[in-house]
């Protein structure tokens, strides 16, 4: 896929691994909508950004079907289509073990990193095939294929989010891919609630831009369903 004037829905663009995708594409040249449920990081964020390129942001939850709609209205409207789709928005709560998880937590994990990638899906695809095709990246994770104790709702998380990958490849169009990306363990607020100490040796997330670039630009029918690390 063609990144120089691609139009881009890239989901928690407000922090972290999304902040640094949205300026490494504005400088690749595509057209770029983050979101983010606070509103103002996000507004503060599209506007730093904004010197790069064409951005819009717009607040909301994905786990919310109307945020996720409005997310995806707003890449329709404004770049008068969709070429790729980063489902990169998730949550990690504290590390507790399952027998103190609550179900509220459960509820809240699943639905942001879950539900939400499926929103998200469901509203982009016609937008997508209207405009030609394109490519979803659900953004996985190492505990999306292998479990670690006291974070089981963001690891069933993730084992899901792989499902959904592996079940939306075998359903797309042609013309439109899906992969699942494992980027690895960056230095993240997410990491540091993960790991519960200093994560500042860990790789940045703008390291990473240049492999999300070139992943991006390899996708083609041949990478449909794939489950891939940066
Ligand atoms: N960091 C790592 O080592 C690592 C490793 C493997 C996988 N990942 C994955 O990489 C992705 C990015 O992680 P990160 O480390 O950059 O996390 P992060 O620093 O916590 O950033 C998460 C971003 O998602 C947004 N967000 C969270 N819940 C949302 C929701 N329900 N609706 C809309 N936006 C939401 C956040 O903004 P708001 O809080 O304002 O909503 C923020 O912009 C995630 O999918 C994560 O699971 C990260």
């Amino acid at each position: 896929m063609r990144i120089d004037g691609a139009r881009v829905l890239l989901t928690g663009g407000s922090r972290g691994i999304g902040r640094a995708l949205a300026e490494g594409l504005l400088r690749a040249g595509a057209r770029v909508v983050i979101s983010g449920r606070n509103a103002e990081t996000l507004d503060a964020v599209a506007e730093a950004l904004r010197s790069q390129g064409e951005i819009v942001g717009v607040g909301g939850d994905v786990g919310a079907d109307a945020d996720a709609a409005a997310m995806v209205a707003a890449a329709a409207e404004g770049f008068g289509g969709l070429d790729l789709v980063v489902n990169n928005a998730a949550i990690l709560t504290t590390p507790t073990p399952i027998v103190r998880t609550s179900p509220e937590t459960w509820r809240a994990v699943l639905d942001a990193n879950v539900v939400g990638t499926a929103n998200v899906i469901r509203h982009a695809l016609p937008v997508m095939e209207a405009s030609g095709g394109g490519a979803i990246v659900n953004v996985s994770s190492t505990w999306g294929r292998s479990a670690a104790s006291g974070v089981a709702p963001y690891c069933a998380s993730k084992f899901a989010v792989e499902a959904l990958t592996q079940s939306l490849a075998q359903e797309l169009p042609a013309g439109i891919v899906t992969v699942a990306v494992n980027p690895g363990v960056i230095n993240t607020e997410m990491l540091a609630t993960a790991f519960q100490s200093d994560v500042s040796m860990y790789t940045s997330p703008e390291a990473l831009v240049p492999a999300w670039l070139s992943l991006f630009e390899q996708l083609d029918a041949s990478w449909n369903g794939r489950s891939v690390d940066l």
